[in-house]
């Protein structure tokens, strides 16, 4: 039974689990897989401070962030991050997603993805987010929640030697 719910402080190490385990995936199985990654797997303090980061930015209102759970397990994470907060942009919130490999394909990324732009409303006007233009998996998700694409910037993404497309969507709350 999947659980879709806000993130607490206890989801640090199971995010960092699932987010090295990306890492390892665009290494060994998924060369083309759509995330943006750094250069080199970061170190766990880094991760302590993306992680207490998104945690600060959910207390002071400018960051949503769901996570669905499986058997006490956090295997996706949804968040949203306002757009330089303060500024004339900050209606607006960027958004990102990932589900642990294992558990793709079962309806859980449009469950979670469903709850967090029920969350965003009346916490931002408009949504945004970048997609590799071959993940057409990502792509037919996010058509299905409304998101309209804006454009598309070429070589957006360069991993080692290969570049990839990025299409750029919105979604109007
Ligand atoms: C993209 C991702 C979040 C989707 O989550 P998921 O749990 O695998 O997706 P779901 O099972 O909920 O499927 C949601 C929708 O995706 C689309 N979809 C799923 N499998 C698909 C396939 N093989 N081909 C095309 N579209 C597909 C469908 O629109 C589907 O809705 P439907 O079942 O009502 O038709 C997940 O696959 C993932 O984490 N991928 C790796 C990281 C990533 O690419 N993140 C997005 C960065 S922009």
């Amino acid at each position: 039974m999947v659980l879709i719910r806000g993130l607490k402080w206890a989801d640090m190490n199971q995010l960092v689990d699932n987010y090295y385990s990306y890492y390892d995936e665009v290494r060994s199985e998924t060369p083309e897989l759509g995330l943006v990654f750094y250069h080199s797997k970061p170190a766990f303090e880094y991760e302590v401070e993306w992680f207490s980061n998104i945690f600060k930015g959910v207390i002071s209102g400018d960051v949503i962030g769901m996570v669905a759970e499986e058997d006490g397990k956090a295997i996706g994470f949804c968040d949203v991050h306002r757009v330089m907060p303060g500024y004339e942009v900050s209606h607006i919130g960027s958004l990102g997603i990932a589900i642990r490999k294992e558990y793709r394909g079962r309806g859980i990324g449009k469950m979670l993805m469903k709850k967090t732009i029920e969350q965003c409303k009346g916490n931002f006007e408009m949504l945004i987010l970048g997609v590799f233009t071959g993940n057409q998996k990502a792509i037919s998700l996010y058509e299905d929640m409304g998101f309209i694409e804006y454009g598309i910037l070429h070589n957006a993404i360069k991993r080692g030697n290969k570049y990839f497309d990025e299409k750029r969507m919105y979604l109007t709350l």
